[in-house]
């Protein structure tokens, strides 16, 4: 079957952005195209992170705006950022308005926790830990009021549409069947996610294996410091797939790290367990190297520790672990991407008709390390932003049909026979393109990366995987310095002079 629908905005992911999109452009027929069932896949709904908001009485964007530069190692764009923390209030209080519940003081009023490297208490939480889940209902919730949004879901968006050069539409397959759906839409917008899934450990959800990078590469689109992937310091060091996070919040509270039995982090770093993100990974993954275990002692939380961390509580109950008396099993994994498809304040990508938002873009935000409990924010702001631009730049007449396409029918998520290939990958992405990399393990990476591709995978999944992974890789060699969340042991030091690393992806890909 081949169905094609006329729209005005195809949005490509159903997380924080890109419902925050949809619901932006009112009167305007939008298709919303997601890879799992609507409301359940992607990071979102999993996030348990809060939001952060510049709302409290002693707190102002500009003081959130510095923290969230600080964080960035030098690479944040301060426009883009007081773009976040200004009218990131204006947007929770709508949220608020179509329905999200953030936990409240006893008075009443907004109640505000404190995390890593911010300098006031400024993140909002749902249900203590499941504020993504909060969020997430809240917009399906709207989303659903809306009369002029139409879900397509179980629906793997393989390629992008073109009438000469610019993006007229999308096309995917609905999965385990051999179902097109073509999208014709003078806009496109990319939202859908992360890349953590290329890594062996990692917190995010099956969906987040790079499609993002990997759809834009191939119509040209420009990339950016797509080298900056974040490692969450404390992922619970089981044997499930994805690793649960244990949130930063218990550091928060006052959990400490332990290997031997020591605190090694007060050596490490002034601000010891709340130092940034990147520096807490690499301590973990020292102490690891050594052949030490590393443990997240939480026992300060007591007994409240179930009401104030439910998901947390779940997980370790679930792993057969006490957490009120028991020490937990800790791993750094693979947790947000920085870089990702180049954009304006506006989301614009370099491809006309072709905006992005949410985890798979770089707005220049988070910069070399992302703050904790930005993105949430990010998806809000910039998803609205997208909303706007969209509504002020197109020109609402006919779209023009798209140039001959080849729709091509594959699997779509990675077969059985596959599932070899996927975990070479993400193991090799772990041991040579992880915390710590450098030019011999990357180019060790790409050689194997080449070798899963000769072998002409089917899947959409796994040729996105290689894609994230190759582009991800040769990004990592192009850039000669140590900075955020990108470690080289061959060039330890800042490089003053480097900058932001625009990337046009050249590889021939799985798909040749
Ligand atoms: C966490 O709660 O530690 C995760 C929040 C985030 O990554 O922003």
């Amino acid at each position: 079957m081949h169905q094609k629908i006329e729209a005005d905005v195809a949005i490509v992911g159903g997380g924080v952005a890109g419902l925050s999109a949809a619901l932006g452009l009112r009167n305007k027929r939008v298709v919303v195209l997601t890879k799992s069932a609507f409301g359940r896949g992607g990071s979102t709904p999993i996030a348990q992170g809060g939001i952060a908001c510049a709302m409290g009485k002693d707190d102002t964007p500009e003081l959130h705006a510095a923290d969230t530069m600080v964080a960035g190692d030098g690479l944040s764009i301060r426009g883009c950022v007081d773009v976040l923390t200004q009218e990131g209030p204006a947007r929770i209080r709508e949220l608020i308005e179509v329905g999200a519940n953030f936990d409240r003081t006893e008075d009443g009023e907004l109640s505000f926790g404190r995390e890593a490297a911010h300098s006031r208490r400024r993140i909002l939480h749902a249900n203590g830990d499941s504020t993504g889940a909060e969020v997430e209902r809240a917009l399906v919730e709207a989303v659903k009021r809306a009369d002029n949004i139409q879900i397509i879901e179980n629906c793997y968006v393989s390629d992008l549409l073109r009438r000469d050069d610019h993006v007229v539409g999308v096309y995917g397959i609905i999965n385990g069947t051999e179902d097109v759906i073509q999208v014709n839409a003078p806009a496109v917008v990319l939202a859908c996610g992360g890349i953590g899934r290329i890594y062996r450990y990692t917190t995010n959800p099956v969906e987040s294996v790079g499609d993002g990078l990997a759809i834009a590469a191939r119509v040209g689109a420009v990339l950016s410091d797509v080298e900056f992937v974040q490692f969450h310091p404390t992922a619970l060091n089981t044997t499930v797939d994805p690793l649960p996070l244990l949130t930063e919040a218990l550091r928060g509270e006052g959990a400490v790290l332990l290997a031997d039995g020591k605190r090694f982090m007060v050596d490490i770093h002034k601000d010891a367990e709340l130092a940034p993100r990147d520096v807490v990974a690499r301590g973990i993954w020292a102490q690891q190297q050594k052949g030490l275990s590393v443990w997240l002692d939480a026992r300060c939380v007591g007994e409240k520790f179930p009401q104030k961390f439910p998901t947390v509580y779940g997980f370790c109950q679930q792993a057969g672990i006490d957490p009120v008396h028991d020490l937990l099993p800790v791993s750094p994994a693979a947790h947000y991407h920085m870089g990702g498809v180049a954009v304006d304040e506006n989301g614009r990508t370099s491809c006309k008709g072709l905006w992005s938002c949410g985890e798979c873009c770089a707005t220049g935000v988070h910069g070399a390390n992302r703050l904790a409990s930005n993105s949430l924010l990010e998806g809000l702001v910039f998803g609205a932003r997208v909303s706007q631009d969209i509504l002020a730049s197109i020109d609402w007449g006919n779209t023009p049909e798209p140039d001959d396409v080849n729709f091509v029918i594959r699997p779509t998520f990675v077969t059985p026979a596959e599932e070899e290939d996927a975990w070479l990958l993400r193991n090799t992405m772990w041991s040579d393109v992880g915390l710590v990399r450098c030019e011999t393990s990357m180019k060790h990476a790409l050689s194997v990366f080449d070798e899963i591709a000769a072998r002409k995978p089917e899947s959409l999944m796994l040729c996105n995987m290689i894609d994230a992974a190759r582009i991800i890789t040769q990004a990592a060699l192009e850039r000669k310095e140590s900075r955020g969340g990108h470690y080289r042991t061959d060039y330890p030091n800042h490089d003053e002079h480097t900058e932001h690393h625009p990337f046009v992806y050249t590889g021939n890909g799985p798909w040749c």
